[in-house]
């Protein structure tokens, strides 16, 4: 699919199916459309538009709003949030009419220059209201883009935001650039979803690289993970001649909080002695494959082991401990990672394997 057949079909489905009612669609022009953009940055289609039609009503023009007492612009503003917009709004209009004569700038560079006007505004307004042929890459065409030539890593890497840029450069069509701009952010909102894109009614389908790999919500990657710090822990099954696991519960607050889990040892020379404060006595102990578990801050290296022991030095096990009957297995809540190896033990029992 070359640029041309992109735009035509981009501009054929939005012909059909976008959106063509919103009310900065209507009387366009740069003051209207810019002032929409910015509303748009943070904030859903439906919340804007219980709050554009009063601000064109009380400030019709870059002028009213540059000569508006600030607390009348923020009021107008109170609800929609992230209230430095509304700030930047106030301060680019002061701008536009003392340094360009209260006309809007006609190209994207200057355009950038004013406060809260970013690359992506800055073409929304030179596309939609002037009709230049500027590319923009908000968060939807971002997606559409991304997805529709299958970008490898995270955008906020300057190298893979260039490529989308690149891209959004490239497809930007020559004529009719203000309905492909709303086209591309129709279609990014309506079609290519976040988590549930229906290719199968969008325009760019057959040329889409992300559908093609059936990988479309892979794209765009996401920011990624820092890579978290590891603990270890050396977990014993301590396993009884029944072949039942000593379990014991975990303090309410904390770390699985209240479930059930495998002692924790930093050494596999403690396991003796955790035996023994038991009253048990060990007879063979055996490395087990080990496994990897992800909480939020850390990640924990988990080395299980086969250990078997003789209860007849024992007392009654005491409150907060459970021997654990891989056959019959007690309803308990259970540590991720320790129910992973009571199953892959209750496995092995089923297989046949001696201990
Ligand atoms: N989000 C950002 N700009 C938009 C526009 N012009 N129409 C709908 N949603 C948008
Ligand atoms: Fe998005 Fe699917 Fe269309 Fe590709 S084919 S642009 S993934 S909706």
């Amino acid at each position: 699919m070359n640029s041309q057949q992109f735009s035509s079909a981009v501009l054929t489905w939005f012909d059909r199916h976008g959106r063509h009612n919103l009310p900065w669609q209507q009387d366009i022009n740069p003051y209207r459309v810019w002032v929409s953009e910015i509303m748009l940055q943070q904030t859903q289609v439906s919340t804007v538009l219980n709050y554009f039609d009063r601000f064109m009503t009380a400030l019709p023009t870059v002028r009213d709003l540059a000569e508006a007492p600030e607390d009348e612009v923020l009021h107008l503003w109170t609800g929609l949030g992230y209230y430095t917009r509304a700030r930047n709004l106030q301060k680019a209009a002061k701008i536009v009419v003392e340094q360009y004569g209260g006309e809007f700038p006609r190209s994207v560079a200057e355009l950038t220059e004013l406060p809260g006007i970013g690359r992506s505004t800055a073409g929304a307004i030179a596309s939609i209201s002037m009709g230049l042929r500027a590319p923009i890459l908000d968060g939807n065409v971002k997606r559409v883009l991304a997805r529709f030539i299958a970008q490898q890593g995270y955008p906020g890497e300057p190298k893979v935001a260039n490529a989308l840029w690149n891209a959004a450069e490239l497809y930007t069509p020559l004529t009719r650039v203000n309905h492909y701009t709303q086209a591309m952010m129709d279609l990014g909102a309506t079609v290519c979803t976040r988590s549930k894109p229906t290719c199968l009614i969008c325009p760019l389908q057959a040329g889409c690289e992300a559908h093609l790999l059936g990988l479309e919500t892979r794209f765009p990657e996401p920011k990624p993970r820092k890579t978290l710090p590891q603990r270890q822990a050396v977990m014993p099954l301590l396993t009884n001649e029944a072949g039942e696991i000593l379990l014991y519960r975990r303090p309410s607050s904390g770390l699985w909080g209240g479930l059930w889990s495998l002692p924790e040892l930093e050494q596999v020379e403690q396991i003796e002695d955790l035996a023994a404060q038991h009253g048990l006595h060990v007879l063979t102990q055996r490395a087990l494959p080990g496994l990897t578990h992800t909480f939020s801050h850390f990640q924990l290296a988990i080395a299980p082991w086969q250990v078997r022991v003789d209860t007849r030095a024992a007392p009654v096990v005491e409150a907060d401990w459970l021997w654990y009957n891989l056959a019959t297995p007690p309803r308990l809540g259970l540590a991720a990672p320790v129910k992973k190896l009571l199953h892959r033990a209750a496995d092995e029992l089923n297989a046949g394997e001696s201990p």
